[in-house]
Order: C-alpha cells, then structure tokens, then sequence
C-alpha cells in the first residue's frame, strides 16, 4: 500500500512540479500513472521512494513513513527507475547478488530466483557479461531481475516498457499480475495507454502536478459518456487544462 497526503514539490521556487497531491494505491492492485510529458509522474515517483523529499505532505509506504524512517520505508520496495544506466562495470551477476546482499536475501532463495528470472528473461548467457556491454533492453531487464531478486511487497516502476521487445513486455505484464495476485502492489508510470487499459486495475491520470482523474477504467468511461477509447478521454482530459 502507497499512501500520499497533500504532497507539494516545487523546483527552483518557480516550477510547481507537483501540486497537493493525495493517492492511496491498494494492496493487490496494478495501479497506473498516466500523464502527459513533464506532467509530475517521475517526481512523485521520486519523492514515493526517497530520492528527492517533498516539500510538504506526507508518504507512506505500507504505513511506513518515507522521510521519518527512510530505511524501514525502503525495505518495503522494489524501484525501477526510467533510467537503467546503473552499475555498468558490474557484470550482471554481480548486481543481482549485491541487491541481493542489500536486501538479505538467503543463499538459497537467491540461487533459486537467479536462475529462474534469468531463464524467462533469456539472459542466461548474458549475465556473466558486465551490464557496460549490454543493450538498453538487456540493461533494463537487469534492473528489473535485481528488483525481483529481493521479491519486495511493492513494486515501482518508471516507464517501465520502454525499450522492452514485444516479448519481454509481454513478460513483464504477466510478472506484474503474479506480483498482485499474491496480495503485492505494483505502480507504474506509463505513456503506453493500451498497456494501462490492459492491465491496471485503476489509473490516475496527472497533469501540471494535479490529479485529474483516480478510479477504474469503467468509472473513466461512464465520467467520460460516449467516449469509449482511453486515448480520447485522456486527450480531453490532459488538453482541457488552463
Ligand atoms: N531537477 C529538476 N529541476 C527543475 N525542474 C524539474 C526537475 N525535474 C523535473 N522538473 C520539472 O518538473 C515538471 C515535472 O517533471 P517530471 O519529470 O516529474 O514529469 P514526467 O511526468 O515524469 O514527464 P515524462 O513523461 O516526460 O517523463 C516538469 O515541468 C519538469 O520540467
Ligand atoms: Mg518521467
């Protein structure tokens, strides 16, 4: 569970990035952020996991709070970040056992897991490489092992299908339901609004750092009557503001 209450950021003291912002995403759901470019989702996201502090409000992570206890906060999660340039000269190997280690895991559940992931991501034979020499898909697969290699309670991901093959897509779709259907959360920002519309369970759609919309596609569809594809509705919502 991700709880946000009245959160505030502002950049440089002019760019209000993000503007009084409350969410609560539940246990066992797929949750989608959508917005549209420079909308506030990676800030949020940033501000959900530690990266950056707000500048007021509050945020817990399975009631734990993220600025007053930010150690506790983080052992709830597994993050994703748009950016999977991270630990290049570590062969693959070498980063799933050092998050691993982070998030003492055992010996056995880490083999077990290593193994597993490496398979369904085809990267058997990459792993002994250093993460340098991988593609941007190879490298955010990695990131995206090196997360489910400490198998956290919630999981967040930025843009995560960027760059993911159809296959690999399709794959992390389907790892993102077995997350939840074992009672985890998943969050995940996404501009892919067919992908939103295929697997969350609820979306919000942000934008200038508000919230425009929270509830199920259905609840979208009878706000929006007539409108039946999730595109338009989200290009009268995003291109209303003003
Ligand atoms: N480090 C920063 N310094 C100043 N302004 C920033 C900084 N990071 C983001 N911003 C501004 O904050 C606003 C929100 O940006 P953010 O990155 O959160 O958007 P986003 O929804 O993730 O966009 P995208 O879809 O392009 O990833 C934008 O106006 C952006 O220019
Ligand atoms: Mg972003």
């Amino acid at each position: 569970m991700i709880e946000l209450r009245n959160v505030n950021k502002t950049y440089n003291g002019k760019v209000k990035a993000v503007d009084n912002l409350n969410l609560k995403i539940e246990k066992g759901e797929i949750f989608g952020f959508l917005g549209p470019n420079g909308a506030g989702k990676t800030t949020t996201i940033k501000m959900i996991t530690g990266i950056i502090n707000t500048d007021s409000g509050s945020i817990t992570i399975n009631d734990v709070d993220i600025e007053k206890n930010p150690i506790e906060a983080k052992r709830q999660f597994g993050f994703v970040p748009d950016d999977p340039n991270i630990f290049l000269r570590l062969k693959g190997i070498e980063y799933l056992n050092f998050m691993a280690d982070i998030y003492n895991v055992s010996s056995a559940d880490r083999k077990e897991r290593i193994d597993s992931l490496s398979k369904r991501f085809e990267m058997e034979n990459a792993i002994g490489d250093p993460i340098q020499s991988y593609s941007h898909g190879m490298r955010q697969k990695i990131v995206i092992m090196g997360v489910l290699v400490h198998n956290p309670n919630v999981w967040i991901l930025d843009e995560p299908l960027t760059g993911l093959d159809p296959k690999s897509s399709f794959l992390l779709k389907e790892m993102m339901r077995e997350h939840t259907q074992s009672g985890k959360t998943v969050f995940f920002s996404t501009h892919v609004l067919e992908v939103a519309e295929k697997i969350c369970d609820r979306v919000a759609v942000i934008n200038n750092g508000r919230i425009l919309f929270c509830g199920t596609l259905e609840e979208m569809k009878n706000h929006f009557k007539g409108e039946s594809s999730l595109e338009k509705m989200f290009l009268e919502m995003t291109g209303n503001e003003d």
